[in-house]
């Protein structure tokens, strides 16, 4: 029987509830489809900073090296506001993307059917399948480039290398390929020289699929396309700031930003899976943060590192089944039943 070695990243806030959770769906995914799942767990973000000093100790990246996959709940949080900047909760969270190598972060923006009353966004304009996969880079651009700091001025540097792109451009174009065959690259070559480069590394990726339809759009406009007309999107492409970005904006349309997974992957089996979700501190503890982008970061866990795409489909279907009858607040529509964080634990488990 496989066995899997998960190291769990808790973090902060709501990321310990809810990883919780979702380690029980995996278990009971891993009973019901006969593989085993070893856990440990490592500090990340606030809590690690509480107790080392660091917000990423080298303990924690030596684990998550060891494992077969992470799952991570969420960091940061005002208790660390104050921590210089590289030494607070999130600077943890891009030192173990970077450290890992976890240069590809896929975040796919679906809307289960139960939902889209919830989406702020019209029905006749979601349509009944929007499922957008944004591909964001995660391990360059401005958020590792060279910053800086005088009494009276501050720089941050947006540099990509022709090397950088065409990885990103190919996980992309490769996910097209099993998808729809539509890539939109989001840049803004018009004024940046770095998405110049950009545009034209991706131009010359594409001649090695064909088959993909491929169109490039300035992220101000696809800002403003992904409310005014979501359906066009099917696989989108873009740096790590314009990523992070309009994957917040892609999660709202698909109705709460409680509802959306991650994958970041390195070019091996290793992945992180986290909700692309905050730490929520104002929720923290209250037993009402919603786990079901956690749960879905398992699902993606077991479809692209762990090679078991049955028990991914299963805990999907079983989360779209729950949420016929039942919510946390964050989803709540009246006639609902009202549930706890704890309690859309078990009903997922129940429904798998
Ligand atoms: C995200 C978050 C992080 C990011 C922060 C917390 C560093 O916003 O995962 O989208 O910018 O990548
Ligand atoms: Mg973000």
């Amino acid at each position: 029987m496989e066995n899997y070695k998960i190291t769990l990243l808790k973090g902060d806030g709501i990321g310990p509830e809810i990883v919780d959770q979702a380690v029980k769906v995996l278990n009971k995914a891993a009973e019901k489809f006969d593989f085993t799942v070893t856990y440990d767990e490592a500090l990340l973000g606030g809590c690690a900073i509480d107790a080392t000093g660091v917000p990423l100790p080298q303990e924690t990246i030596d684990k998550c090296k060891a494992s077969d996959s992470v799952i991570l709940g969420a960091v940061g949080g005002p208790k660390w506001d104050n921590q210089p900047g590289n030494n607070r909760p999130e600077a943890g969270l891009l030192g173990i993307r970077g450290a890992l190598g976890l240069f590809a972060n896929l975040r796919p923006s679906v809307i289960f059917g139960p939902l889209k009353s919830a989406s702020p966004i019209k029905d006749e304009i979601i349509g009944d399948d929007m499922d957008i996969m944004i591909v964001r880079e995660l391990t360059g651009g401005i958020y590792f480039g060279q910053r800086g700091r005088e009494e009276d001025a501050a720089w941050d540097t947006e540099k990509y290398s022709v090397a950088e792109v065409e990885r990103i451009a190919r996980v992309a174009f490769d996910l097209a390929m099993k998808r729809n065959k539509k890539l939109t690259s989001v840049d803004k070559a018009n004024v940046l020289e770095s998405s110049r480069l950009w545009r034209e590394t991706v131009i010359r990726v594409s001649k090695d699929y064909p088959e993909v339809e491929l169109n490039h759009m300035y992220v101000d406009n696809c800002a403003m396309q992904l409310v005014r007309n979501p359906k066009q999107f099917d696989v989108i492409v873009t740096s790590n700031i314009f990523g992070d970005i309009l994957s917040d904006e892609a999660s709202m349309i698909a109705g709460s930003i409680g509802m959306l997974a991650s994958a970041s992957l390195s070019g091996g089996k290793l992945g992180l899976y986290e909700p692309i979700h905050g730490s929520a501190p104002d929720i923290a503890g209250l037993g009402i943060a919603n786990p079901l982008a956690t749960i879905l970061s398992v699902a993606m866990m077991l479809r692209y590192s762990l090679s078991q795409p049955e028990a991914a489909q299963a805990i999907e279907t079983a989360v779209a089944k729950v949420l016929e009858q039942n919510r946390t607040p964050d989803i709540y529509e009246d006639g609902m039943n009202k549930v706890s964080c704890e309690q859309m634990g078990d009903l997922v488990c129940e429904a798998l």
